[in-house]
């Protein structure tokens, strides 16, 4: 039979040391009572040992809810996501914010027609001021612009070093999917990023609210 020690040397967990006390304790104990009821007794309480370990330790994530916003409709939801997950908000601010006359999609010539009609566009961030290295997690929201996210997302993506972070990202629309955007960001910026789903968050803070506590 496998020993509790041998399961706990597969485990890769800032916290296996907990773990793998807990594992030699329960060896010991099966050695010395050489009974199989005990050995998945004892197995089952080192089973929710770990659960609670890691569920611990999901909660000591540092997250940060980053987040691009108009005409206010991304704004409310990210304010929902940070409060829920108890995470700190940053708001992506363009060094040009953006007027009416600029979100025109009707007019070819508009400033976010051009940019979005072109993939090099890069609008400038007012500050590069997000302390991105502080933390593990980081939601990423904005509206949908043309099926995509507008290209200041993917200023501020290449602005810091997301290497190792987990990403995960959320939109509010006028009915399109996340779905595009996703792909695209996914494809631009795939190294050693872990992205997780993200999600189309049309229905406001309730809704944004009980999907980052789950998708966390
Ligand atoms: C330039 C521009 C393009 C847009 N393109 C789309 C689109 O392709 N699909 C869609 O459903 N909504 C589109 N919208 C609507 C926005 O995604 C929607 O109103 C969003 O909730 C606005 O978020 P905000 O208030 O945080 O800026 C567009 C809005 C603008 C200003």
């Amino acid at each position: 039979m496998i020993s509790l020690q041998e399961i706990y040397s597969k485990i890769k967990h800032p916290l296996s040391e907990n773990i793998k006390f807990a594992a030699t304790k329960c060896d010991r104990y099966s050695i010395e009572n050489n009974s199989k009821n005990e050995f998945m007794k004892r197995l089952l309480v080192l089973i929710l040992c770990i659960a609670s370990v890691l569920s611990v330790s999901a909660q000591s994530k540092k997250v940060l809810v980053a987040y691009f916003s108009c005409t206010g409709t991304t704004e409310s939801v990210a304010k929902a996501v940070a409060q829920a997950v108890k995470a700190d908000l940053y708001k992506i601010t363009p060094l040009k914010p953006y007027t009416s006359a600029d979100l025109d999609w009707n007019n070819k010539s508009s400033r976010s027609t051009l940019e979005m009609k072109d993939s090099n566009s890069r609008p400038l961030l007012a500050n590069k001021k997000a302390n991105i290295k502080a933390y593990d997690v980081i939601f990423i929201g904005y509206p949908i612009w043309w099926g995509k996210c507008p290209t200041i997302i993917n200023t501020f993506m290449e602005a810091y070093d997301f290497n190792g972070k987990t990403v995960i990202p959320f939109a509010t629309s006028g009915g399109s999917s996340i779905l595009n955007s996703e792909k695209l960001l996914k494809q631009l910026y795939n190294k050693n990023i872990y992205w997780k789903q993200g999600m189309l968050l049309n229905d406001g803070a309730t809704q944004a609210a009980s999907w980052a506590k789950k998708i966390l």
